[in-house]
């Protein structure tokens, strides 16, 4: 299992130390939540701030956009140092010129889609993308409650990409802590992403381990 801790749970007067914490205490990934007020409630931070964290670690960066029109901002986010761009299926009409225009600049794609939305929207994508990123909570904040309605979802993405044999990942979003993330792994997923429950442990390094075991 690879951990990908999200930065929006960190302290934002000082993102460069939390990020070579993060570093430092095993992270396989670094998740980036762009949110934009329109598409979720919330607003978070932009391209600009992932560009000046760049180079203070050699970790991949996850970047996860919450945002409409993500096709006007994929060039940004690339240049700022993304290493995988997701974004959600919900946010445009378009997915297949949205992935087409992330491949072009040599960077992963990822699609996300909300809670609410049928697997039946993602399935036809599986093919095409190198992450599946499944949101265990309604996107937008941090720290709410674990959705298990999700884990079905999960248990059939997984046997979609096995029996297809595919190469996609799945990472999870949304509530994990030490007891959800076994259910999340018993379901099939790769990667989990950790805000709340790593940012407020006493030691990131010992959480990290911990949720690996
Ligand atoms: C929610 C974000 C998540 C969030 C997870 O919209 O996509 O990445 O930071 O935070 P926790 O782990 O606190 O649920
Ligand atoms: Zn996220």
């Amino acid at each position: 299992m690879k951990i990908a801790p999200s930065m929006l749970a960190c302290n934002f007067a000082e993102m460069g130390k939390e990020i070579i914490k993060t570093d430092k205490a095993g992270a396989d990934l670094v998740h980036m939540d762009i949110m934009d007020g329109h598409f979720v409630p919330n607003i978070s931070f932009g391209p600009g701030v992932v560009k000046s964290l760049r180079n203070m670690t050699s970790l991949p960066f996850d970047v996860h956009l919450m945002i409409s029109n993500p096709q006007k901002y994929i060039n940004e986010f690339a240049n700022a140092g993304a290493d995988i761009i997701t974004f959600h299926i919900e946010s445009t009409l378009n997915p297949i010129d949205t992935i087409k225009k992330i491949r072009l600049l040599n960077k992963n794609v990822g699609i996300s889609f909300r809670p609410s939305t049928d697997l039946t929207k993602i399935f036809p994508f599986l093919p095409l993308i190198d992450v599946i990123l499944v949101m265990t909570v309604e996107p937008g904040f941090g720290g709410q409650k674990f959705m298990t309605s999700q884990l079905t979802k999960i248990e059939k993405l997984k046997s979609a990409i096995t029996s297809n044999n595919l190469k996609c990942l799945i990472e999870v979003d949304g509530g994990i802590n030490f007891d959800t993330i076994k259910l999340v792994k018993n379901a099939g997923a790769d990667i989990c992403v950790a805000g709340t429950s790593l940012f407020k442990s006493d030691n990131m390094y010992d959480a990290i381990k911990k949720m690996k075991t």
